[in-house]
């Protein structure tokens, strides 16, 4: 079809939907922008946007409605209760350690935020965190990649997903550090999908005459993009049933932890989750839910504040259990969800987005981004289990530059957990007053993926001074 046949087709078209303006700058446009416009205008579904438009734009679902009746969900203690428990657990680490041993379990980060409120220029996986050597978020999990590959004997593929806005940085910065020692092979690069920016009034921005405003679709979008990538037959050609699912600010990460993977598999789970007990009524995560017997996470935002601070006859949170967003999916899960054409519920944003005015100058403003988010996919899997973790152990996410969960308490965390490994297998740590650590710590992956490992190799521990830097490696 000619450019011009495919112009007035599309001009017709947004007109029915409100969205004439898309084309305001035509005229000014070269042949190629012209064809580039149309196309990205051809892949706007205009009937599901004007459902978007009415059900989240131009209205927020008040957390009422968006679930209406609901009870805290039921997790497994970090530890068994009980003999029975101990028994069940001691199988299941038996188990997990057999399938990532088989090659059955993969690792994918999500990594395509803009990690806006960190203020970092380029993907957020190369931020450096680590507290002596500075090691940057993507070398971290790569190193222990590496170590969970030696330990086992396996190869242990990473699926990486990024936005079209870090796609290309990304790839070159594995590319500038060598895969960081890994397989090239056994690293899959891949991007998530996008969708538009919107005024409140639900009228598409343009970013500039000849381009829409998109922005990621959220880790939600990994569900699609998994499928859409090729990442899920690449998955099935190597044998790997299980994903191992985390997010990019976290470094302590225990990306193949045996005892989860195992308890999965045991309860036939086909997507699972890793939560912790909430600091507080109001801490910034995920609450993890019954909907209608389903385990479900209503966001922070969502969660009403009477909800929010309900409080059990021994004082502890009716709703205590925050998620960290770990999980454990299974391929056929991603699989299946695909065959049927789902999706996930959109969430709205008021964020600022850069984009052109009505005479085509270029402006910030106020703009609405919609997202979706992989734990609404919980609900839709036929069993889910949930394991309770600690924090010290397994949460120091880096988000914000200063304050609560940002660089400085990353780090403190990072050298606080080293301290734990060392002084649990008898290593004497220094101490300030008020029991901090006195001493910067890291742990190389290559040394000790867990705390067991340590006991094994004490001998090559040097002794640590108060005010010093020891990596251990
Ligand atoms: C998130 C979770 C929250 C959880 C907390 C734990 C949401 C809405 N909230 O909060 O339930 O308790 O982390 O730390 O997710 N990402 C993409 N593509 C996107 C958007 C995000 O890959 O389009 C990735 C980011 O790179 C990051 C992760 O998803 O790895 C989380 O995104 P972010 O926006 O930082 O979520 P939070 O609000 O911090």
């Amino acid at each position: 079809m000619s450019t011009q046949k495919s112009y007035e087709n599309e001009k017709k078209l947004l007109k029915n939907h409100h969205q004439s303006h898309l084309l305001a700058f035509w005229e000014e446009l070269e042949k190629g922008q012209r064809q580039d416009l149309l196309a990205q205008i051809q892949r706007l579904d205009l009937d599901k946007i004007d459902v978007w438009v009415n059900n989240f734009i131009k209205k927020n679902p008040a957390s009422s409605e968006i679930c209406a009746d609901f009870a805290p969900a039921l997790s497994y203690n970090s530890s068994p209760a009980g003999p029975e428990q101990q028994r069940k657990y001691a199988e299941a680490v038996k188990l997990g350690k057999e399938l990532i041993a088989a090659g059955k379990v993969a690792a994918f980060v999500v990594a395509g935020g803009q990690g806006t409120r960190l203020g970092f220029d380029g993907p957020k996986g190369n931020f450096p965190i680590s507290p002596i050597k500075n090691k940057t978020l993507f070398r971290i999990f790569a190193d222990s990649i590496a170590a969970v590959s030696q330990k086992y004997q396996a190869g242990c593929p990473w699926y990486i997903m990024t936005s079209p806005l870090n796609y290309g940085r990304t790839k070159e910065i594995f590319r500038l550090n060598n895969y960081y020692g890994l397989d090239e092979k056994n690293v899959f690069i891949f991007q998530q999908g996008t969708l538009p920016n919107f005024s409140s009034d639900g009228k598409i921005l343009l970013a500039n005459k000849a381009n829409i405003a998109c922005s990621p679709d959220g880790h939600g979008g990994s569900l699609k993009a998994l499928y859409e990538s090729g990442a899920l037959d690449d998955m099935k050609r190597r044998g790997v049933e299980f994903l191992s699912y985390w997010q990019v600010d976290n470094p302590l990460i225990n990306i193949f932890d045996p005892l989860f993977i195992g308890l999965h598999v045991l309860d036939q789970a086909e997507m699972s989750s890793k939560a912790l007990i909430k600091s507080g009524p109001k801490e910034k995560v995920g609450n993890f839910c019954l909907v209608d017997g389903r385990v479900t996470v209503i966001e922070y935002s969502d969660l009403s504040d009477e909800l929010a601070e309900r409080r059990n006859p021994d004082g502890s949170l009716v709703f205590e259990l925050g998620s960290i967003a770990i999980h454990i999916i299974n391929r056929t899960f991603a699989e299946k969800l695909n065959a049927d054409d789902f999706s996930l519920p959109l969430h709205r944003a008021a964020k600022k987005v850069r984009r052109i005015n009505k005479k085509g100058n270029a402006v910030e403003s106020d703009g609405i981004k919609l997202e979706s988010f992989v734990f609404d996919a919980l609900p839709l899997a036929s069993k889910s289990v949930i394991l309770q973790t600690i924090r010290s152990e397994e949460f120091a996410p880096t988000k914000n530059a200063t304050g609560v969960d940002s660089v400085e308490t990353t780090r403190r965390m990072m050298t606080a957990r080293a301290a734990d490994w060392l002084e649990s297998a008898g290593v004497a740590i220094p101490r300030k007053p008020d029991g901090s650590v006195d001493c910067l710590l890291e742990i190389a992956p290559s040394f000790a993926l867990e705390k067991e490992d340590i006991k094994e190799k004490l001998n090559q521990i040097p002794k640590i001074k108060p005010k010093s830097k020891v990596y251990i490696s």
